[in-house]
């Protein structure tokens, strides 16, 4: 048998774990691994992959954190954060959960949350409690799993499911996007980046800021949104790996990607730690359906970048679009959907790759 065939055998779940034994035994566990999907073109499939990676890293062990520096809060959406509080006569296409609505069997979005900045000390008033009061940080640092039964708040998963329950209690999440009660927006990083956009060190804020959480996982995921963005730019300077998803389009591969690689390049000055360190083909259609132009899109990302291209692609898989448009909370369906292996196989290949070397 050759080589080949032999990789061939081992499913995906062994892969990853291989690569992830091999990883802790040759890397010391001490400070957090941070980590951001970037990419300039809308529904890549950033979010989507980080919180994937999310779960999977989860699923394995880990203590995940997830900081959500997207205003459209998808990534907080994911982990059940973020409901609409039911004045909004239905799903008005921004993304916003409806009170009350079953999306799936089983799968019911009740009460809403308001969740503001741990950091900026800002007050809400949480499901439950009569006052509003300061932010803790434990308060923003819950995990996924909605241990304490707030409404609104964390992925509700049939007690019965242990193994579903211990790994959600792994991730954290910062949660970002609208406030469904009292309509503010709820950011994470933007009110001060705006602020300071004059000021061309303004991306050092959420570097500073982060320094200040006492938490230590062993993995920190930022989701992110387009390139150009202020909270982008101030989370390549703090990041060292950047996982830049892309379509296979001349968009995503060629101006982009040229647009990215001169504002790393650019941040590097501030950051000379920050690297480029994998390119995620997302969404690629079956071989049949690709086409000509899609293939030559693969093997032109391949032939230019191929040290930072995966040997596996992330397919386009019908029921992930499924999933999140129904708002089933992504960790549920994690488990069970066949696309999840190829995020299985990225995986293992960034812990085989350095990607995640400290
Ligand atoms: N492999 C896939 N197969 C099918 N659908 C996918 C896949 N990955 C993501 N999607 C769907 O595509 C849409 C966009 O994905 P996602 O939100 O991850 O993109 P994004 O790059 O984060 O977009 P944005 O720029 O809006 O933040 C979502 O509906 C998601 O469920
Ligand atoms: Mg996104």
């Amino acid at each position: 048998m050759t080589e080949a065939t032999s990789v061939m055998k081992v499913s995906a779940q062994e892969r990853l774990s291989q690569a992830v034994a091999r990883y802790i035994e040759e890397t010391p566990l001490t400070a957090p691994v941070e980590f951001g999907t970037v990419g300039e073109a809308g529904s890549a499939g950033k979010t989507t992959a980080l919180v994937t990676y999310a779960a999977l890293l989860a699923q394995l062990g880990f203590e995940v954190e997830v900081v959500d520096l997207d205003g459209q809060g998808n990534a907080s959406k994911h982990f059940g954060i973020g409901v609409s509080d039911g004045l909004d006569d239905g799903d008005k296409g921004d993304g916003l959960l409806v009170l009350g609505k079953e999306y799936s069997p089983g799968v019911k979005y009740p009460a809403p949350l308001v969740l503001g900045d741990a950091l900026l000390r800002r007050k809400a008033q949480f499901p439950g409690e009569d006052e509003p009061r300061a932010i803790t940080l434990d308060d923003i640092r819950r995990c996924a799993y909605n241990e304490s039964g707030i409404p609104g708040y964390g992925v509700v998963v049939p007690s019965s499911d242990a193994n579903t329950i211990a790994w959600l209690k792994r991730i954290h999440i910062y949660p970002n996007g609208p406030s469904y009660v009292t309509g503010e927006k709820i950011d994470f990083y933007r009110d001060e980046a705006e602020l300071a956009a004059s000021d061309p060190l303004a991306g050092m804020l959420l570097s500073r800021r982060m320094d200040k959480v006492q938490s230590a996982p062993h993995f920190r995921g930022y989701d992110l949104h387009g390139t150009k963005s202020m909270s982008m730019m101030s989370a390549l300077v703090r990041l060292k790996r950047a996982i830049n998803c892309v379509l296979l389009d001349d968009k995503t591969t060629g101006v982009d990607l040229t647009h990215l690689k001169e504002t790393i390049t650019s941040i590097q000055e501030y950051n000379p730690d920050l690297r480029l360190s994998m390119i995620l083909p997302c969404r690629v259609k079956a071989s049949s359906q690709r086409g000509k132009f899609g293939q030559e899109m693969l093997d032109r990302l391949r032939k230019r970048h191929g040290e930072i291209v995966p040997d596996v692609e992330i397919r386009e898989a019908v029921t992930v679009s499924e999933a999140y448009n129904g708002r089933e909370p992504l960790p549920m369906w994690v488990p069970r959907d066949p696309v999840t292996d190829d995020f299985r196989n990225s995986l293992a290949w960034a812990f085989e790759n350095g990607v995640f070397a400290p």
